[in-house]
């Protein structure tokens, strides 16, 4: 208790970090400029989600806190001793005017007592996603309790997980609620809010609300089916229906209809939010099932004070659902008269256009289709911004999508650098919905997107820009109005506008299913196929998806996950074939699992590693010359090995920077791969993939004084065609045979390859395009544009793929 008040006393002392203003609001970069550092382990404190009596105690704190937000005020001084969670009262004064805060009593209210399920709609902008969670965590159902379980006392509850789509939502609401209670993330280890995203956490001590990707609360949920740790879960950006969020959905329902032994009898209350959601169709689907036995365990006696209602009760509930009446900023919106023939062009004309007719402040978001597409108009953008007179504001542009690192990804939430600068986001769809990009008062949408489709039929994957529907254009137009009114142009007609469709297809009908197969059969569900789903996918991608599992070896001959393979992929934070690639790697047979987490680090650190060269970069044959000493015969793969290799040798981070910009390496990747490098050989260590940490698994800083790393030493002929045999265990199907007449051909049958052959070419980004052509290639992604390309190309021989398809039981 003494140590807790004097680590308090600490925190304070040690200042919130910067903060930059604009207009009245005060936000702080801490979480962006000192990016989440793991919690070390200190012997004395416990890991920070089994803390339990700081969580009581918080709970209390803020149950304080809520009570002297609004009325009735009483007992300050009691909420003063608990000084740990106070809201900042700037914040304050900007959430009351939030639609929402009109609504929060209504909001308690609907889930006291038996009702577990609540939905929320309102406009983009009221308040759902930073609100919601603060209201509800003082509830007094919040709290944690011990309780007993068929596996003996546990402690459930006393946390709220929010969810959201996309890793930036998540941390940069995590850093705006964490502001907002007055506990800024990164100021100190101990906080009220945390997040949690692939490779990145921030759980500080005493976590009240957690926002996290669906994807972690899947992972979670494998390793607890009851979600113990939570007393609510809510799901946020319901209506973008990711895979995800439906296999979410399914087992919360799981969870609300089962009986609640594993949780001691303590239900768990979902919220799920949305902007535009089918009401009817989610009520629908989590409206309880009458429960053919009694939902609570008669034991318990937390289950009867936490609920005092019956059971019967809950079974003929409704699902409660609140409309916010939204008041979004006037947003004027501007379609053009005719159908513009180039998308790019009407693009810049009219942020220009913006930029000389628009007064100062006022920031432009651009919702472009992709990342070629964004990195092209950057440059022309910021070839035009120095064209510009003196006397001009200049545009300081700033991607953001999401193979971008997170690093960049945030740097587009900063207002620009310079003064009299108009700050130019180009996004693709994922600041879309959620995210608020503090200074934008334009909107420019080009009306398209790129979705990931999945055609069954030949089992691959592909990017194609496609129209958005309405609800998304929608919500892009309400990204200008966040702050102020504002305006968006449409760069298509409102004819074009009236014949979108009203909403996307969810994901899970147009994807590949495999991560949910497996997660579903992770899960125990050996039916998939009447595991509740709000949209069930086509049988023959289910069909598809279990044939490539059994290939991978996750499934068993009887279709039940296998415990050496599946059960290990599922638990991988990487896609099943790569985390196939892992397993492989680890076995004596192949023993180069350091190399397979460098080159899987590689793929999928975000950028390609390489930036693409610009024919009037001076310095272009210098490059090229510097880039043919990282090529390697064998392909991409090996080639990102070197370059990994090469670069993480380099022990300061000032020369490894220098190292990528002679060779127009991405530096920002690299960084990201190193950590990602770092994080996967823990997780293999911890999965006893690894016996002990590589020699040269230092922190990445710039440690002179530590001995020299291991220096690079390349690959040897038998170690790399190693290496390619283990990433064939994950990626058998996509290979392509030359044909007698010197085409690529793509194999017959194996996993989720699909009944045809088909001609690919290699695409001209990858090291062997041009090459003389070999007897089989891999290939680890498939584009469809023009051709037929395959990219991230590796040559492997005939006889390796026959070794693979073998090892795998399908072929
Ligand atoms: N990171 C942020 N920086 C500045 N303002 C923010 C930030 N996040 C949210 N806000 C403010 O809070 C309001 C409500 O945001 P949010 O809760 O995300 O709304 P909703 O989820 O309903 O779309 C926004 O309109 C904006 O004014
Ligand atoms: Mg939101």
């Amino acid at each position: 208790m003494a140590d807790d008040q004097h680590k308090s006393k600490r925190r304070k002392t040690k200042g919130d970090g910067p903060v930059v203003r604009i207009g009245d609001k005060t936000i702080s970069l801490s979480a962006y400029l000192q990016p989440a550092q793991p919690p070390k382990k200190e012997p004395t404190e416990p890991k920070p989600e089994q803390e339990q009596p700081a969580v009581e105690e918080q709970a209390g704190a803020l149950k304080e806190r809520a009570r002297e937000e609004g009325p009735p005020r009483q007992d300050k001084r009691k909420a003063a001793r608990h000084s740990r969670v106070h809201p900042d009262t700037p914040f304050l004064k900007s959430r009351r005017t939030l639609p929402i805060w009109d609504y929060q009593d209504e909001i308690r209210s609907s889930l006291r007592r038996d009702n577990d399920v609540l939905l929320i709609v309102g406009e983009t902008g009221s308040g759902k996603s930073t609100q919601t969670p603060q209201f509800l965590c003082s509830e007094p159902w919040c709290r944690r309790k011990k309780v007993r379980a068929p596996s003996g006392e546990v402690a459930v509850g006393g946390v709220i997980a929010v969810t959201q789509p996309r890793r930036v939502a998540a941390t940069t609401l995590a850093s705006r609620v964490a502001q907002e209670m007055g506990t800024p993330l990164g100021s100190s280890r101990e906080g009220s809010v945390g997040y949690s995203v692939r490779f990145d956490h921030n759980i500080p001590k005493g976590t009240k609300i957690k926002f996290l990707t669906e994807g972690m609360l899947l992972q979670e949920l494998l390793r607890d089916p009851h979600l113990r740790q939570y007393s609510a879960v809510i799901v946020d950006e319901i209506h973008e229906r990711s895979v995800d969020v439906d296999l979410i959905a399914g087992f919360l329902k799981q969870i609300l209809s089962g009986d609640k032994a594993g949780r001691g009898g303590v239900p768990l209350k979902i919220v799920v939010m949305s902007a535009t959601a089918d009401v009817e169709k989610i009520q629908g689907f989590f409206k309880p099932e009458p429960p053919s036995h009694s939902d609570l365990d008669p034991d318990s006696e937390a289950a009867a004070t936490a609920t005092p209602a019956t059971a019967t009760a809950t079974a003929t509930a409704e699902v409660q659902f609140l409309r916010i009446k939204g008041r979004q900023y006037p947003v004027e919106i501007q379609h053009t008269d005719k159908p513009v023939p180039d998308i790019q062009e009407a693009l810049l004309k009219q942020i220009f256009k913006i930029h000389l007719q628009e007064p100062l402040p006022g920031d432009i978001l651009a919702f472009l289709t992709g990342q070629e597409e964004i990195e092209t108009a950057q440059r022309l953008i910021e070839e035009y911004s120095a064209t510009l007179a003196a006397g001009v504001p200049k545009l300081a542009v700033y991607p953001l999508f999401g193979q971008l690192s997170m690093q960049a990804q945030q740097d587009a939430f900063r207002p620009a650098k310079n003064k009299f600068t108009r700050k130019v986001v180009l996004a693709t769809n994922i600041a879309e919905t959620s995210v608020t990009v503090p200074g934008v008062r334009y909107v420019v949408d080009c009306g398209k997107a790129k979705v990931k489709q999945y055609r069954s039929r030949l089992g691959l994957e592909s990017l194609l820009a496609k129209a958005i529907s309405k609800s998304s254009a929608i919500q892009r137009s309400g990204r200008a109005g966040r702050e102020g009114p504002g305006k968006c142009y449409r760069l298509y007609t409102a004819q074009t506008y009236d014949g979108l469709r009203d909403a996307d297809l969810p994901e899970i009908l147009r994807n590949d299913v495999l991560g949910a197969v497996l997660t579903m059969k992770a899960r125990g569900i050996d039916d998939v196929l009447s595991f509740p789903l709000l949209d069930a996918p086509d049988l023959e991608s289910v069909e598809k998806a279990l044939v490539q599992l059994h290939f991978l070896g996750a499934l068993g001959p009887d279709g039940a996950i296998t415990e050496s393979v599946g059960r290990r992929l599922a638990l991988l934070p990487v896609p099943a074939p790569y985390g196939r690639v892992l397993l492989a790697a680890a076995e004596p047979e192949f023993d180069c699992l350091p190399e397979a987490v460098d080159v899987i680090a590689c793929l999928t650190a975000g950028e390609n590693i390489f930036l693409q060269l610009r024919s009037e970069d001076e310095a272009a044959e210098e490059v090229e010359a510097l880039r043919r000493e990282l090529y390697r015969r064998e392909g991409d793969l090996l080639t990102y090995l070197t370059t990994a290799q090469q670069c993480f040798a380099i022990r300061s981070a000032a020369d490894r920077a220098e190292w990528c910009r002679r060779r127009r390496v991405s530096a920002r990747t690299m960084r990201q791969a190193l950590s990602i490098r770092k994080q996967l050989r823990g997780l293999c260590l911890k999965e006893k993939l690894l016996p002990a940490l590589p020699p040269d698994d230092d922190d990445d800083d710039d440690d002179d004084s530590k001995e020299e790393k291991s220096s690079f030493r390349p690959l040897s002929p038998e170690r790399a065609a190693a290496l390619l045999r283990c990433f064939l265990r994950g990626f058998a199907a996509r290979c392509a045979l030359l044909a007698p007449d010197a085409s690529y051909v793509t194999i017959q049958g194996g996993a989720g390859g699909g009944g045809g052959k088909h001609l690919v070419a290699i695409h001209p980004s990858s090291v062997l395009h041009g090459q003389p052509k070999r007897e089989a290639i891999m290939f680890l992604e498939h584009v469809f544009t023009q051709k037929n390309y395959a990219k991230k190309v590796s040559a492997v021989q005939a006889d390796w793929i026959v070794e693979a398809m073998a090892a795998g039981g399908g072929g």
